[in-house]
């Protein structure tokens, strides 16, 4: 068969080359894709992701078996509706069920309806009284713009001042324009973090082993938050009671209450979690595979991915084994800069290496040769017994192709190491 990715950073990369690896799959497509993708065999076309139409007839002329769609605003945009209502198989939610990420209002009152574990919350329009709520709860608090902003719209704030320069930036200044105009207040959740993902269909759910995004910038979580600089899976310091618990108290009944509200959920349903002393409680979920999670989680994977979405598209349980021993490891790496103006063209001249590979983003050709042009640039992966195995891999090599203009984190994987965890 055909398949079709929506997308090209890093994440549509490791699905598309995942999904190559399939010995029933003859040609694996992203639109747009990015040229890095080529060096795995995967066909790009320069179609953006908002072009509806000639997406639909890319997908029908090539007589593709399915597509799915990796970032969330073309999810948002009802590009899944749009595939559907010309008969094309799509993996990925509607327009409506995308609202668990898109709006942080939405997706906090299906938690309610659901006892779905979370933090307790208020949701504003207006400054003036989310300047005195903020006044009247000090510091630690989380400021969050309502609708998308590309992972940067929250504000885990230590102080009351930091706390009502947030909350004016969004509200007054509208720094993410309307998606900021309605924000959350919230209660700051202390314990560790981790991502759970699953295949979903209706009320049907199979999880992924859990990983780890470091979304700040800088080592130690220091920084401003980013559309995240690494990932490690699985993270197994986190204990599988609690894991267990996130599956049945969180996944499973947002999966239903999606049913529940008309708005049946069909793609990757993310819940972004925190393990609080009270058990697991939700952060935020996402409508998509995470990034950068995917480029580690999908390596585990031992079964045929085609397969198990062919599956999950039919309603069949689908077969699904996970490498059980050893890490896998991904270290971003940004143009200088990044999350704000950062420096372009950067040339990419990349050593070969049989034990690290390379999922890319931000990248594009000239003559011939790869230069960056986004923020984040690309992913290095590896796998090792230990975490210190793949951090040795992916650290010697990114030494070995270091420049002034790169920037990224040197301590990846680093928490589980803290935690005694192999
Ligand atoms: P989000 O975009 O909602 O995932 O938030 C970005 C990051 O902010 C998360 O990955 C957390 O590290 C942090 N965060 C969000 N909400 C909370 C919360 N209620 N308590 C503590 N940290 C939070
Ligand atoms: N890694 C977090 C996200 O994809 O939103």
């Amino acid at each position: 068969m055909k398949l079709l990715v929506i997308g090209s950073g890093g994440r549509e990369h490791a699905i598309a080359k995942k999904l190559k690896k399939s010995p029933k799959v003859q040609s694996v497509y992203c639109l747009p894709g990015n040229p890095g993708m080529k060096r795995d065999g995967i066909e790009i076309a320069a179609i953006e992701q908002d072009d509806h139409k000639s997406l639909i007839e890319f997908a029908k002329n090539h007589k593709v078996a399915w597509t799915i769609i990796g970032p969330e605003v073309p999810l948002f945009n009802g590009l899944a509706d749009a595939f559907e209502a010309e008969g094309l198989k799509v993996f990925g939610p509607s327009q409506a069920a995308t609202q668990i990420e898109a709006s942080k209002r939405f997706a906090k009152q299906l938690m309610t309806q659901q006892r779905i574990p979370t933090a307790d919350y208020q949701t504003f329009t207006d400054y003036e009284t989310a300047k005195a709520y903020l006044a009247e709860q000090g510091a630690p608090i989380v400021i969050k713009a309502d609708g998308l902003a590309a992972g940067k719209g929250v504000v885990v704030a230590e102080t009351a001042a930091e706390a009502q320069t947030a909350l004016k930036e969004m509200m007054q200044d509208n720094k993410f324009g309307d998606s900021s105009a309605s924000v959350v207040i919230e209660e700051c959740l202390v314990g560790e973090e981790f991502s759970l993902m699953a295949f979903v269909n209706g009320d049907q759910i199979y999880p992924m082993p859990i990983s780890q995004d470091h979304k700040r910038l800088l080592e130690q979580d220091k920084g401003p938050n980013t559309g995240g600089m690494g990932a490690y899976a699985p993270v197994r310091h986190i204990p599988e009671a609690t894991v267990d618990a996130a599956i049945e108290k969180i996944l499973v009944p947002a999966a239903k209450g999606m049913s529940a509200k008309g708005a049946p959920f069909k793609g990757i349903l993310y819940a972004g979690i925190i393990a609080t002393d009270e058990g697991p409680k939700t952060i935020e979920f996402n409508a998509r595979f995470g990034d950068p999670e995917t480029q580690v989680v999908l390596n585990r994977l031992e079964s045929d991915l085609a397969e198990v979405i062919t599956s999950v598209l039919a309603g069949k349980e689908p077969e699904l084994k996970w490498k059980q021993e050893g890490i896998d490891l991904g270290v971003v790496v940004a143009a200088k800069g990044y999350p704000e103006a950062y420096e372009k063209e950067i040339p990419l001249d990349l050593i070969a290496s049989e034990s690290v590979e390379l999922f890319f983003a931000g990248v594009t050709e000239r003559n011939q040769q790869l230069v960056s042009n986004g923020g984040r640039i690309y992913l290095a992966a590896a796998a090792g017994e230990t975490i210190e195995a793949a951090q040795s891999l992916i650290y010697d090599w990114l030494n070995q192709n270091d420049k002034q203009q790169l920037i990224y984190r040197k301590d990846i994987g680093d928490k589980a190491k803290q935690k005694n965890c192999k």
